[in-house]
């Protein structure tokens, strides 16, 4: 009999085991015209933890052209919140990092320039490194400098020898969907300057795990980061992992602050949160299976909680057709005999049917027009700017359904 191959880490080369298998997947951004009679891609998802590292890894990687191209639909800056957080960051780092006669910040995944711009604004030299030709073009319309490219080690080495060192190497929810990550390693190792930092903020495997949002683990999220799995990595590529923030956005993530060893003290929030991590045994196979048993309480009651609206004669449309929501719909079975259509602020991706499950996407308007009797939360990320945006949903007899962390009506 042959052996199946065993998975290897990502990050150190240690055997990953499986514990969560999410079942055949499409791209979670390829939403589909209605007219379109092309064979849609599917995968495996599943994700597993490094008996070495801890590091929690998908087990198989989707080409990066598949997902990063010029059609991709997300856009960084279509909600305020994260308006909000990224001009917020931007600051931040031009007040403390930025402060030298010609500093230089560099951005991973600069998406439509919603923090980029703020860079522009400010007069800071920048570049943003991103490979979707559509949102790199409204990030230089907002006055961005972008390179249409990913970063990887030859793109790093090429900047360096062009532009001389970064100050600040920053990627917001762009590292985790990386798995050529030695590659990115070495790429920021070779531009950073002698006291730069490496910054970097993705969801946090402690968030996903205590929420069950499983919906977090989709193709573009090959990685699930903790402070533990980080700091190893960080140690592997001759770097020190000096500062760890939770952040409230998207659900919960936290922002990893790198350095080169011994160039920074090491804030006292990295040992609190490898300790918290460590007390709820969060990388722990126990915990791990405990996760997805979670999973598998939602993928049977959240299809049944829709079964019996449809039956009872209820309305039931979804809230914002995030790439989440791909994951959720798939695995769970919903299509559009359940939630007949997804509102989404999006114009890439209304008129258009999600991925797999073929779930039309209309602008909120139709919801606003309509007055479903029920909004399945798909965005529930950025649930407080949405339930105030839509008061007059709930006001007028309106319910919601939420998923994470359990299904519930409100
Ligand atoms: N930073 C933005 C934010 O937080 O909203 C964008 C996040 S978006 C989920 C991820 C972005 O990373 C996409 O725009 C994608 O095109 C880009 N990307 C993917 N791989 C990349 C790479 N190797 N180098 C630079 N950008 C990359
Ligand atoms: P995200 O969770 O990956 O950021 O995706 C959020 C999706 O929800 C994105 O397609 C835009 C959409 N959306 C709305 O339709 N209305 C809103 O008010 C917000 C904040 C997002
Ligand atoms: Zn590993």
């Amino acid at each position: 009999m042959v052996e199946p191959e065993k998975v290897r880490c990502r990050i150190c080369g240690g055997n990953v085991s499986e514990f969560l298998d999410l079942g055949r997947q499409p791209l979670s951004d390829a939403f589909r015209a209605p007219d379109c009679t092309e064979e849609e891609f599917f995968y495996r998802l599943a994700v597993g933890r490094c008996e070495l590292c801890t590091m929690v890894q998908m087990t198989e990687e989707v080409p990066r052209e598949r997902m990063f191209h010029h059609g991709y639909p997300y856009r960084s800056s279509g909600s305020s919140v994260m308006r909000q957080h990224f001009t917020r960051t931007a600051l931040r780092y031009i007040e403390t990092e930025l402060m030298g006669p010609d500093p230089f910040f560099v951005e991973i995944g600069c998406n439509d320039g919603v923090l980029l711009r703020t860079m522009a604004e400010s007069g800071v030299r920048h570049l943003g490194f991103e490979p979707s030709g559509a949102v790199a073009a409204t990030a230089r319309g907002r006055g961005a400098r972008v390179r249409s490219d990913f970063f990887d080690e030859p793109a790093g080495i090429a900047l360096r020898d062009r532009e001389g060192p970064a100050d600040v190497v920053y990627s917001a929810n762009t590292i985790c969907h990386i798995p050529y990550m030695q590659s990115v390693l070495r790429g920021v190792d070779v531009l950073l300057g002698p006291s730069g930092v490496f910054v970097f903020e993705d969801p946090y495997l402690g968030d996903i795990i205590d929420k069950t949002a499983f919906d977090q683990i989709y193709d573009e999220h090959f990685f699930l980061f903790s402070a533990r799995s980080v700091l190893a990595m960080a140690e592997r590529s001759g770097f020190e992992l000096v500062d760890v923030e939770r952040l409230p956005v998207h659900g919960g993530e936290v922002r990893y602050t790198l350095a080169r060893p011994g160039m920074r003290r090491r804030a006292g929030s990295v040992g609190r949160l490898l300790a918290w991590e460590d007390a709820r045994g969060l990388a722990e196979p126990e915990t791990l299976a405990g996760f997805a048993a979670a999973v598998g309480r939602v993928r049977s009651e959240l299809p049944d909680l829709l079964r019996s609206l449809r039956d009872g004669g209820k309305t039931v449309v979804g809230y914002g057709a995030t790439a989440k929501s791909a994951t959720v719909t798939n695995h769970c079975g919903i299509g559009p005999d359940l939630v007949s259509y997804i509102c989404d602020t999006t114009p890439a991706k209304q008129g258009r049917l999600t991925p797999g499950a073929h779930i039309p996407v209309r602008p909120p308007a139709a919801f606003a027009a309509d007055r479903p009797d029920y909004a399945l939360l798909f965005a529930w990320n950025h649930a407080d700017e949405i339930m105030a945006k839509e008061r007059r949903f709930r006001a007028s007899g309106g319910r919601w359904i939420r998923y994470v962390p359990e299904v519930r009506v409100l």
